[in-house]
């Protein structure tokens, strides 16, 4: 099931041609075109919630296009918070956070709107719309992109085979098993095409084998250009995945490793 799955990603991405081509140009060019390479930058980050609740501590590091990040560390030590940084659903006590050579945390509603719409998330918790069905919590994520309704009817049902779905489409998510909801939290995820994807826990719910395919359909997307930022407690899924590590301690960042060790 699973390399049918990861050839119709294929399939699903080079239909979009254009999109796959422009970010492999960027990608190609990015030590050419001056700071395109750097995608997203945490400059002397800290949030305070409380004295007693301090999440992250002068934290500092960068994402380039394409990578694919694991960021990993006991509960509690900042993951999720960092996550919320990028998706500025919290703000920095001190410091700043640049998507490209955008300053995040300054961006009006209708900016953030926009730049929302380059990041794919994925969590925990799935986050579907409970009274929408498989179909329709896709079709909402278009909608609200402003696709049209032959768009939204060529590429829901593509991107619902390409995460095994077909048989789930009318499905509401009270009806769907964890790995199956996850499955559909990561298409809507990848529907609009992001440069982006955070997933936060995403494997967290599941069991070994959903969380597998849940890391190889991440694992290809990031192949395929866009760059990943995910946080796990799953040393096999770290492992399995071999790239770069950043690890976290109170919230601070304590190694940042090149090449997929899990040390805590
Ligand atoms: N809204 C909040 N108000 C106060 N403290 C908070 C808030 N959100 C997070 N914290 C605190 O900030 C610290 C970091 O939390 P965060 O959720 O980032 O950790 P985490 O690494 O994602 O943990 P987990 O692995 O359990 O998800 C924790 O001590 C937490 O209690
Ligand atoms: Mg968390």
């Amino acid at each position: 099931m699973l390399n049918n799955n990861i050839n119709l990603l294929v399939r699903f991405y080079s239909g979009l041609g254009g999109f796959i081509l422009s970010s492999c140009l960027k990608f190609l060019f990015s030590d050419i075109i001056d700071g395109y390479s750097i995608m997203i930058n945490f400059n002397n980050v800290s949030k305070v919630y409380s004295q007693d609740s301090v999440a992250l501590r002068d934290v500092n590091f960068s994402v380039s296009a394409g990578e694919f990040i694991s960021v990993v560390g006991h509960s509690g030590a900042g993951k999720s918070t960092l996550i919320k940084m990028v998706l500025a659903d919290e703000k920095p006590t001190e410091g700043t956070v640049f998507f490209e050579s955008v300053d995040i945390h300054k961006l009006g509603n209708k900016e953030l709107t926009k730049l929302r719409r380059r990041i794919g998330a994925v969590f925990q918790d799935f986050r579907l719309l409970p009274n929408k069905t498989a179909y329709e919590n896709i079709a909402f994520a278009m909608e609200a992109s402003g696709k049209t309704d032959e768009e939204i009817a060529s590429d829901v049902p593509h991107v619902l085979e390409l995460v095994d779905l077909t048989n789930r489409l009318s499905h509401f998510p009270h009806q769907m098993s964890g790995g199956e909801k996850q499955r559909l939290a990561i298409a809507r995820a990848i529907i609009n095409q992001p440069e982006l994807i955070i997933a936060d826990e995403p494997t967290g719910n599941l069991d070994p084998v959903n969380a597998f395919e849940v890391i190889q359909i991440l694992k290809k997307i990031n192949d395929l250009g866009t760059t990943v930022i995910l946080t796990t407690h799953n040393r096999g899924v770290v492992e399995s995945i071999g790239k770069r590590v950043i690890t976290m301690e109170k919230g601070k960042i304590i190694r940042d490793d090149k090449d997929g060790k899990y040390v805590i």
